[in-house]
């Protein structure tokens, strides 16, 4: 009794803590080298077995693999027959992709508000802008969050989900990929299943699957007596990458595992931390914890994002308001309501270092950064 503990130095890390680094290992490594050696480098056996698996894991009767998950929102909005003179209602608060394929249809975006909770799109505001133009809601599965499916199909105009976020998500008790008309998936490098590249759309309608099949792949047929029947795109998947994902699919109850945990050590590390405010969850669905992102008010966002990088803590922005960005303030929808909880909440989000490549201590690291951040600039 009597003895004190020794001050602990409080330092920054050592080495550079990186934002989101992918999960890759050997057997991802020699996945790849098998494909190389099968002589099939496009789209072929190791991208039937993904979309076979999909199918399965997705609880959906159709998926088709693509180039991304931006070829994935392009195509599904071409199958519904969106084109010029059309209207799509889509979120502020998303990667500009979401909004960038309804400007390639030659449609017009329209943005709703978000929720101020869990930060995806609010169909009430939705709700209000639907209209006679109105041919699709593309709502987004914000950070694994699903968006408020039920709400928004009971406003009878089909939807395109942008689930880049959500490959494990549940919305109540049904799979993310089961439920929308068509449901967008990303395999880019930093998603839940990262090939590095590469997209995938399930749907449960014969027609649309059908009609994507033509677009993605340019011909039907085989040898040199084919046909075309659209003007495809071009957008199929190859089979390196297609390999990659079936690994990393194999792996994904693992690295949820460990997503779970880093979420939840972020969780008790913030709680008592006034002005960092973890983005709502809804308790009723299953949160694909693609990223942990916290809303920032005790200082400027910006200021703190500078700070954790003195504190070698990489941190992202998930994401600035689309509307906001140049190629979309010139050309807003002539009725487009305003969108303050979106420009709010885009100032605020700051997205934590968040990977099953990261230890938990590394997560730790990230957390104590934060709280030496945040003694320094509260005011
Ligand atoms: C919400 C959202 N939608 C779409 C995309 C586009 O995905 P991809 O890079 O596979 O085209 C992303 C990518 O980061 C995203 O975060």
């Amino acid at each position: 009794m009597g003895d004190t503990l020794p001050a602990v130095e409080v330092t920054r890390r050592a080495s550079f803590l990186s934002f989101q680094p992918p999960a890759i290992s050997e057997a991802e490594i020699e996945a790849v080298a098998e494909t190389l050696r099968s002589g099939w480098l496009t789209t072929g056996p190791r991208t039937a077995e993904l979309e076979a698996r999909m199918r399965e894991y997705l609880d959906a009767k159709h998926v088709l693999a693509v180039s991304s998950c931006t070829a994935a929102l392009h195509l599904s909005l071409v199958a519904l027959g969106v084109g010029p003179g059309d209207e799509v209602i889509t979120t502020p608060l998303t990667w500009p992709a979401t909004a960038n394929v309804i400007v390639h249809t030659g449609a017009t975006p329209v943005f709703a508000d978000i929720r101020d909770d869990t930060l995806n799109i609010d169909p009430a505001c939705v709700a209000e802008l639907v209209g006679r133009k109105t041919k699709a809601i593309v709502p987004v599965d914000l950070y694994g969050q699903p968006a408020d499916l039920d709400e928004l199909a009971a406003l009878g105009v089909p939807i395109v989900e942008d689930a880049a976020h959500a490959a494990e998500s549940r919305y109540r008790d049904r799979k993310i990929g089961s439920i929308a008309d068509l449901t967008c998936f990303s395999l880019y490098a930093t998603k839940n299943i990262a090939a590095g590249e590469g997209g995938l759309i399930s749907t449960n309608r014969d027609d649309l699957a059908e009609a994507l099949d033509d677009l993605r792949v340019m011909r039907r047929g085989h040898g040199s007596l084919y046909d075309i029947v659209v003007p495809g795109y071009k957008a199929n998947l190859s089979d390196v990458l297609a390999s990659i994902a079936l690994v990393q699919l194999d792996k994904v109850g693992e690295h949820a595992e460990i997503r779970r945990r880093h979420a939840a050590i972020y969780e008790e590390g913030v709680a008592e931390l006034d002005g960092v405010e973890p983005v709502a969850r809804d308790p009723r669905d299953l949160h694909a914890n693609h990223l942990f992102v916290v809303r920032v008010t005790f200082a400027d966002r910006d200021e703190v994002q500078r700070a954790l990088h003195e504190e070698n803590i990489g941190t992202s922005i998930h994401f600035l308001p689309v509307h906001r960005l140049s190629a979309y303030r010139e050309r807003l929808h002539p009725g487009q309501p305003p969108l303050p909880i979106a420009e709010r909440a885009g100032a605020e989000v700051l997205s934590l270092p968040f990977s099953p490549a990261h230890s938990d201590d590394d997560v730790r690291d990230a957390v104590a950064a934060l709280r030496r951040v945040h003694a320094r600039l509260a005011a």
